[in-house]
């Protein structure tokens, strides 16, 4: 019997302490500590598994930056022009790129999708759902794959095993939390079992020059499950993001070693799989022609596309003493703010009101452009005034009721334009905006706007 030893990781950090403490020294949170069980002898891992043709290492030799060879290594196509755009161009051979999301947000559905579509031979390793469950999701999908195996296990060496003889051109893990090795004996979605799997596999796509995507869960709080080191471990970190009850999802890269950050693919759920929206703004927003009181349209930028965005708000007398605040889709402290700025800059008395706001479409808004469309819906809830639906809003509101400029604002202002909006309101900029087929008005106080839309 091998001698087993027990250490304690931060679940927060994945530091390894030699025993049990109440706050972790290193990353200073309190009661992440969790007894893993590591057996001392190592029990063989990948190199093993695929016998010894594979394992046999190359030692790197220093290379001068200028004899480096530059010729790019092809990307493989996933078919996808939204998986394709946020990976940076397709999947380069040889990363392994983690696919994060909260349950049920359709992380299976998008991969089982892509391997479905992909022209390599494709290996899907589930170890969450049985061979026939996925076989009736790739039924609803309905693509007629002949490259696509499907492999339900959760032991890595075995996996390893079908995978020298079956030599997959792609890999897909779902998910990284299933996942156990025999060389640790802690449960399945431990710390120390994720480390080693994602290791493993990072081990065997980088010696064999195959992608590999992972699925990885993520904690309530957002953040994917296991130690913060699984995300530095791999190549791509992807996020699959949406309001479960609408049927948008946003496909974002927090982190990409081979091409940008910024770049979004955009989804619809549908009975059929997930549809690629190519055009995003125009189905975001729902009813243009017929205004409602209490609506206004923002130009906001998700990474480098432009999207239009519908903000709704409702503004009522308070039944209670303290009115109510509430805001989907939009962070209810910059709400708050822009109630304390609309009544102390422009002199409305909010105070007694309820205040709903609601972005159509389930999606969450970070770009601070969208502030004026808020006030402009907050108001015209108020005053039940309803808003042109031909115009829309792009600019910051400060705290001192000043309109202030955003960041590329040609791209928003082409894309208004495009849709064939009449009437932009921004921020006062050098920039001209003479060609662009829409009208450019700006304005840099809260009072001004609101003299010019209500009066
Ligand atoms: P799933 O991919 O299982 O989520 P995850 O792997 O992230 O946990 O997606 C599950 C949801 O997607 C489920 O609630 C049903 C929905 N769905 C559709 O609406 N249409 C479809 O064609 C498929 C396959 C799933
Ligand atoms: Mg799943």
């Amino acid at each position: 019997m091998a001698k087993i030893k027990t250490t304690w990781f931060c679940q927060n950090c994945g530091a390894q302490h030699a025993r049990w403490q109440g706050q972790c020294t290193t990353c200073k949170e309190w009661n992440t500590l969790v007894e893993e069980v590591v057996q001392k002898e190592k029990k063989p891992s990948w190199d093993a598994a695929s016998g010894d043709t594979l394992s046999r290492k190359r030692t790197p030799q220093p290379q001068l930056i200028s004899e480096i060879d530059v010729t790019e290594t092809p990307r493989l196509d996933t078919t996808n022009a939204e998986f394709n755009r946020v990976l940076g161009g397709g999947l380069v051979p040889g990363s392994v790129t983690l696919l994060g999301g909260e349950p049920g947000i359709g992380k299976s559905t998008l991969l089982l999708q892509v391997c479905l579509n992909l022209p390599y031979k494709t290996l899907y390793v589930s170890g969450e759902e049985s061979a026939q469950q996925i076989k009736m999701r790739a039924d609803r999908i309905k693509q007629n794959a002949t490259n696509c195996y499907i492999l339900t296990e959760t032991k890595t060496q075995n996996i390893f095993r079908q995978i020298t003889e079956m030599e997959p051109e792609v890999l897909i893990i779902d998910s990284i939390q299933t996942l156990q090795t025999e060389i640790i004996e802690s449960t399945a979605g431990s710390v120390s079992q994720i480390r080693e799997c994602t290791s493993e596999l990072i081990k065997f796509a980088k010696e064999t020059n195959t992608p590999v995507l992972l699925i990885g869960h993520i904690t309530k709080d957002g953040n994917i499950a296991g130690p913060k080191i699984l995300e530095h471990m791999v190549d791509s970190v992807l996020q699959f993001e949406g309001d479960r009850n609408h049927t948008y999802r946003i496909l974002r890269a927090l982190k990409n070693r081979f091409g940008s950050t910024h770049e979004i693919g955009i989804y619809e759920m549908l009975g059929h799989g997930l549809r690629e929206v190519i055009n995003p703004s125009e189905i975001l927003i729902s009813q243009r022609g017929n205004s409602l009181s209490g609506t206004a349209i923002a130009a906001t930028m998700e990474g480098m596309r432009p999207l239009m965005i519908e903000v709704q708000a409702l503004v009522s007398t308070a039944v209670y003493g303290t009115p109510q605040r509430s805001a989907t889709g939009y962070n209810l402290k910059r709400l708050n703010m822009i109630l304390a700025v609309l009544e102390k800059r422009a002199g409305f008395k909010l105070g007694q009101k309820d205040v709903f706001l609601n972005i159509t479409g389930g999606i969450t808004v970070d770009d601070p452009a969208i502030d004026l469309a808020v006030v402009a819906a907050i108001l015209s809830s108020n005053f039940d005034i309803e808003l042109s639906s031909q115009h829309c809003y792009s600019a910051e509101v400060g705290l001192g009721g000043e309109i202030r400029p955003v960041s590329r604002m040609e791209q928003r202002v082409n894309e208004a334009a495009k849709l064939g909006f009449e009437k932009v309101f921004i921020a006062p900029a050098k920039q001209k905006f003479k060609e662009v087929g829409t009208d450019v008005q700006a304005f840099s106080k809260i009072e001004d706007l609101v003299k010019y839309l209500f009066s």
